[in-house]
């Protein structure tokens, strides 16, 4: 079943952006959408509101606002999971023992700083995808720079 994703690189990714677009490349996946942007605090806890209530909210916030993104769509077969089994499990250590070629086994430092992110559900998809790549003008990052 043909599905969008959003993958998003996180900040500390970023100078290794080149080692995530070989994995795709070698995946069944293609780049339909791409672009680089650096969040501001409120608009990464936008991102976020979903966590809002979770004690690791703040660093995660912080994470996200501290440099710049680059915000993907990955378009394809089972988009979602592929995007995810790629990124490996969302905490870098379990990821390290348990899916070492992955981008977060091979990158991530720990829970906050994993490298990347994918959405979990089709309906966070849709809302993901709207947040980078929004199509109704006057909402989201893309025009507020
Ligand atoms: P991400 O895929 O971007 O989406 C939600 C994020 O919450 C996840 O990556 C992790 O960085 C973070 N997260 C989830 N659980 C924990 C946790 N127990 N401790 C720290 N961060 C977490």
């Amino acid at each position: 079943k043909k599905e969008r994703t959003l993958a998003l690189i996180k900040p500390d990714m970023m100078t290794k952006i080149g080692d995530v677009f070989e994995l795709i490349y070698s995946s069944n996946l293609i780049v339909t959408k791409a672009k680089m942007t650096k969040l501001t605090w409120s608009q990464a806890a936008d991102f976020y509101a979903e966590h809002q209530s979770k004690p690791f909210y703040n660093n995660l916030v912080q994470y996200l606002s501290s440099g710049p993104v680059v915000a993907m769509e990955l378009m394809g077969d089972e988009a979602m999971s592929i995007w995810r089994k790629l990124l490996g499990p969302p905490d870098s250590t379990v990821a390290q023992r348990e899916a070492p070629q992955s981008v977060r086994g091979q990158f991530g430092k720990d829970g906050i700083k994993n490298v990347g992110h994918g959405s979990d559900s089709l309906a966070a998809a849709a809302k993901e995808l709207e947040f980078f790549f929004p199509s109704t003008i006057g909402h989201g990052p893309a025009n507020t720079a």
